[in-house]
């Protein structure tokens, strides 16, 4: 770490996708790995912080003694999990590929097949980190933005709109990026500052979005 800004701090961190139950067989979710996330964990937590890691259904291991992993699924059960944990944090980050919609009924049996096309209706889920903005008292609260047009742009309307100090954008457009990779390519924004880094594994993406929050917090 920079000045060992984080040491004793507590950091709230969203990772991997969620499920969102169609049945009791199916479910809406999406390609999140949780690789970003963990990587996010274990830096904060080699840096000194209690690290509170939030994620969604993932394969990823985590492995430092200052982490506590709290698993869920759904977006609704993210939430609920988040606000556990909001009021004593000074850190938030939010890399979660949460579902922004969720089926507004889940069938209590399994769907059956028939000749007919299927609808399902779907109703908006929770936006964890807006509701985390409204809510900010003294967090520092970092989110993330995955993009595949208007980047920029959309990532600073996700700043603006969701009251955060700082934004992590990832493009799917640029190679090895996003989902699942072991790599990403990353660009910050604060209201003021701009700042584009080369592609590199998600453990060193990690101490630079981290390197950058221990820099803010310490102006
Ligand atoms: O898990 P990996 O395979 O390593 O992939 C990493 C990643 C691509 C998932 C990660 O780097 C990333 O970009 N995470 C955010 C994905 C996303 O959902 O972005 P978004 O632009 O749709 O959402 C903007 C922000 O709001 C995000 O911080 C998201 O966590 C948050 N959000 C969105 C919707 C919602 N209902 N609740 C939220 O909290």
């Amino acid at each position: 770490g920079q000045k060992n800004t984080l040491v004793g701090k507590t950091v709230l961190i969203t990772a991997g996708p969620t499920y969102e139950a169609i049945d009791p067989v199916r479910f809406i979710g999406n390609h999140s790995s949780g690789k970003m996330g963990f990587s996010l964990a274990e830096e904060a937590a080699k840096r000194g912080a209690r690290v509170i890691l939030v994620s969604g259904p993932s394969a990823q291991i985590a492995h430092h003694k200052n982490i506590e992993l709290h698993q869920v699924t759904s977006a609704k059960e993210m939430l609920d999990k988040v606000f556990e944990f909001y009021e004593n944090t000074d850190v938030a980050i939010a890399s979660a590929a949460v579902a922004d919609y969720a089926p507004m009924e889940i069938a209590k049996e399994k769907i059956k097949k028939n000749d007919e096309n299927l609808t399902i209706e779907l109703v908006k889920n929770p936006d964890i980190l807006k509701t985390m903005g409204e809510q900010k008292t003294h967090q520092f609260l970092v989110g993330f933005a995955l993009e595949t047009q208007n980047e920029e742009e959309n990532a600073k309307g996700k700043l603006q709109k969701k009251n955060l100090d700082m934004i992590v954008l990832n493009s799917l457009r640029d190679a090895g990026a996003g989902f699942k990779n072991d790599t990403n390519k990353i660009r910050i924004f604060t209201k003021t500052e701009r700042k584009e880094f080369e592609l590199k594994s998600k453990d060193d993406v990690a101490k630079d979005i981290l390197n950058f929050v221990e820099h803010q917090l310490l102006k």
